[in-house]
């Protein structure tokens, strides 16, 4: 028997049937308004899989929920087809769902409904109910468990080579509260107790994340990580656990937790996979070295669409969020019009149209504004060189931003310390908040969290956690 056991994750995969829609607007508008290429979730899945197909070694698929996009019957009947193309493979293949899995029943707090997209509006789709989930997708999970939480339909499967996985199902009310409650942590205590005894190693995977992305992001929106994920960080801490596997924020990440006592684990939370960023991770348990190797995976193009000769990357971005912005901005002379919708689809400034000359020319020269105006305005603070005005004379601020945004999903933040624009952005912040402090205004009190304004900046400029988002190697041997 190999030493080494292998397994791909992906997450978000917000699968659409292409029976759900139409051309038109209603599905138009929800596809430019996302971060995701709904239309093309078929297509894009089979991108992926055709690579998981080519790996021989790779013996299970692990899929942490947002299956599907709506929580539409047809959609996941579709979906399960597809993943029987891995299982007629021999691959074996485990899934949890989350929220877009499944409609809210108006007694809960889920928010999705499900929707045929027609030409001209949207109609009612049958739904798929939570409590169904378990048993839609037995075959993708509850078959190869040795044991399972009733109250939440999480399992705990023995993946050979002496590794386990615990895959949770969240629970809760689709919104506020997604996580387990007393009797699902009581079930999943015990589960790893036993495997400890077993000197299984455990791995866990759940769609909300243990850690967020940024510490903002908690003191933002708290209840988008895991519910009860400070007890779920604990039982981990306690118990050796060395790795969760996540996803809901559609963001690349690798997240380090350390207690007071020094003991740790990781969060290793996976870009949605219809996105422009979208990657899979490849995991390797290798007894013998006693790790768990993390790498991720993209597509260069995607199978079925007429992409004009675009990356599969490339394609995406232009679709929706800012890379809409960035492909819209040639339309400011040419198109007013146009501009307008695509930019409303991002966020609404009804300013642009009620006065298109006064916006047209601040767009304009915003787009103007060369990066070494802010590294001369933050010199001093930031530690910007003589060297650094030169080459930032070149590179517009906007782009820098576009860089700096894109990161946000994509992970590995564009500025390290040792660049140019590292120390303008940080030395224009600080004189920035300097200058603002004067006329009363504390930028650190408005930003959410503990954290400092600038230290919250930090985070978004590079990865200053594991100082990489797409690859880890995880001792899993306890100490
Ligand atoms: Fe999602
Ligand atoms: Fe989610």
């Amino acid at each position: 028997m190999s030493d080494r056991l292998s397994m791909y994750i992906l997450t978000d995969t917000h699968y659409l049937s292409k029976k759900m829609w139409v051309e038109g607007a209603p599905v138009n508008s929800r596809e430019m308004g996302d971060q995701i290429a709904i239309k093309s979730t078929p297509e894009i899945l089979r991108s992926f899989f055709k690579k998981i197909l080519a790996d021989k070694e790779a013996e299970y698929v692990l899929i942490t929920g947002d299956l599907i996009n709506n929580g539409d019957r047809i959609s996941h009947e579709d979906f399960i087809e597809e993943l029987k193309v891995l299982t007629d493979a021999g691959k074996k293949v485990l899934v949890t769902a989350a929220t877009h899995d499944y409609a809210g029943l108006g007694d809960d707090e889920n928010i999705f409904h499900p929707v045929y997209y027609r030409e001209n509006g949207c109609e009612p789709a049958e739904r798929v109910y939570k409590t169904e989930l378990p048993s839609l997708y037995y075959d993708f999970g509850h078959c190869y468990a040795d044991s399972i939480d009733s109250e939440s339909g999480s399992y705990s499967v023995p993946l050979g080579n002496g590794v386990r996985l615990i895959a949770i199902y969240d629970n809760g009310n689709g919104r506020s509260h997604c996580g387990l409650f007393d009797e699902g942590f009581n079930w999943l205590e015990a589960e790893i107790k036993k495997a400890n005894e077993r000197r299984e190693w455990v791995v866990l995977a759940v769609h909300h994340p243990v850690i967020p992305p940024w510490p903002v992001y908690k003191g933002i929106a708290e209840f988008e990580l895991f519910g009860g994920y400070e007890k779920l960080s604990k039982i981990m801490c306690e118990n050796g656990v060395r790795v969760i596997f996540t996803g809901h924020t559609h963001v690349q990440g690798i997240k380090k937790y350390e207690d007071s006592e020094g003991r740790y684990f990781y969060d290793i939370t996976t870009s949605a996979l219809p996105s422009a960023f979208g990657r899979m991770r490849k995991v390797v348990f290798d007894k013998k070295e006693g790790t768990c190797s993390v790498e991720s995976i993209g597509i260069e193009t995607i199978d079925g669409i007429d992409t004009k000769g675009m990356s599969a990357r490339d394609y995406i971005y232009s679709l929706n969020f800012i890379g809409l912005i960035e492909k819209s901005l040639p339309l400011m002379d040419t198109d007013w019009e146009s501009f307008c919708y695509n930019t409303d689809r991002v966020f609404s400034v009804p300013f642009l149209r009620k006065h298109p000359f006064i916006s047209k020319t601040a767009v304009k020269l915003f787009l103007k504004i060369p990066m070494s105006i802010v590294g001369r305005f933050g010199r001093k603070a930031g530690g910007v060189t003589k060297e650094d005005i030169k080459y930032l004379k070149n590179i517009r601020v906007f782009d820098s931003l576009v860089k700096i945004i894109s990161s946000v999903f994509g992970g590995n933040g564009p500025y390290p310390p040792h660049t140019p624009e590292y120390r303008a952005f940080t030395g224009g912040a600080i004189r920035g908040m300097k200058l603002l402090k004067v006329f009363g205004i504390d930028i650190d009190k408005i930003v959410p969290g503990d954290e400092t304004a600038l230290e919250t900046m930090k985070h978004f400029l590079y990865n200053d956690r594991t100082g990489d988002d797409n690859s880890i190697i995880i001792d899993m041997e306890r100490k």
